[in-house]
């Protein structure tokens, strides 16, 4: 067994990348993969909290890397999952500078052996925190919401992350509200994947039960029927398995050519699905760089701060 280490990261803090690692994270277990998350946030953990784990916290990856731990006793085990899920956790009391990427690569290296995927939640920003996540990645899935300065931020990132010879990163949607799309009032995921060109394999709905499963330490992909963000992120999980995965309709109201077609057979997913690949092929077709008008609307529209 050799793990493949997948990095979260997002452009804008407070997107939902500690979200997404700990629900990533909990449907692979789910699908009967064995999986190590690392906190690579040191100084402001918080993935052993939406894990629901913080309790049982020992040692951190700083006492691992200063060998005040081996990486076993450091590897927290989540007894809820049949199949494996640990946690290495952040330091609380510890800033960045603590561990360095070649620290990251060496701790990704020893625990390779012992699991099939390595999640590593990324903190925000492009410092040494982000440069530590990003090191021992094989793939990078970028966060954004459907907003125009977390888009504008996602598009930084992936420049980096390419330059980095780390691209081009796949891409989540999140927190993205139906109705407000409809109204026009949020951009669309066709917009955000016009302008960031790269290959889209989630969109998470607004869904106030991840909150709520955070504040519990019970991630919403543990309960995929009652929670439709739940549902995305194990939807979300499979794509990165390499399975072909329909795109769920997050609108509940659908449209009378949906109707119309589920009246006949159709699901709503394979409705959507078809949009889907069109989209990406679309994407694809951009061969992964975003052209300049795009990028200027968007910059045009932020204001010039930053
Ligand atoms: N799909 C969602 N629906 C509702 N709330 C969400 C969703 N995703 C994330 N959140 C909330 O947004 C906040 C920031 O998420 P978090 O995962 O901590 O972001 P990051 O790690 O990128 O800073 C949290 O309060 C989280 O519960
Ligand atoms: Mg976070």
């Amino acid at each position: 067994m050799s793990a493949r280490v997948i990095t979260i990261t997002s452009g804008k803090g407070g997107v939902g990348k500690t979200t997404a690692t700990a629900n990533l994270a909990v449907a692979f277990a789910l699908l009967g993969k064995k999986v190590a998350c690392i906190d690579a946030d040191i100084g402001l953990r918080n993935l052993d909290v939406v894990l629901g784990l913080e309790n049982r916290i020992v040692y951190d990856i700083v006492d691992i890397v200063e060998g005040r731990a081996k990486l076993r006793q450091a590897m927290i085990r989540d007894k809820r999952l049949k199949e494996d899920l640990y946690l290495i956790p952040a330091a609380q009391t510890r800033d960045k500078t603590a561990v360095s990427p070649s620290d990251m690569v060496r701790v990704c290296d020893e625990l390779k052996p012992l699991v099939d995927y390595i999640l590593i939640d990324s903190p925000a920003g492009i410092e040494r925190g982000f440069r530590n996540a990003l090191a021992p990645a094989d793939e990078v899935v970028i966060i954004t919401n459907p907003e125009v300065s977390s888009v504008r931020d996602a598009d930084r990132i992936i420049g980096l992350i390419e330059a980095e010879q780390k691209g081009p990163g796949k891409l989540v949607i999140n927190r993205v509200k139906p109705d407000m799309v409809k109204r026009g009032d949020m951009l669309s995921p066709e917009d955000v994947i016009d302008i960031l060109a790269i290959k889209l394999v989630g969109l998470v709905p607004e869904d106030e039960l991840i909150l709520v499963s955070a504040n519990q330490g019970s991630p919403a992909a543990l309960t995929p029927d009652k929670s439709k963000a739940g549902k995305a992120f194990q939807n979300i999980a499979r794509r990165l398995l390499g399975q072909d995965v329909p795109f769920m309709a997050l609108d509940e109201d659908l449209t009378f050519v949906q109707r119309f077609l589920r009246a006949l057979g159709f699901s709503s997913e394979n409705v959507d699905s078809g949009n889907n690949t069109a989209r990406n092929k679309k994407n694809n077709d951009k061969a992964g760089s975003t052209s300049k008008s795009e990028k200027e609307k968007i910059e045009e529209s932020a204001g010039a701060e930053s």
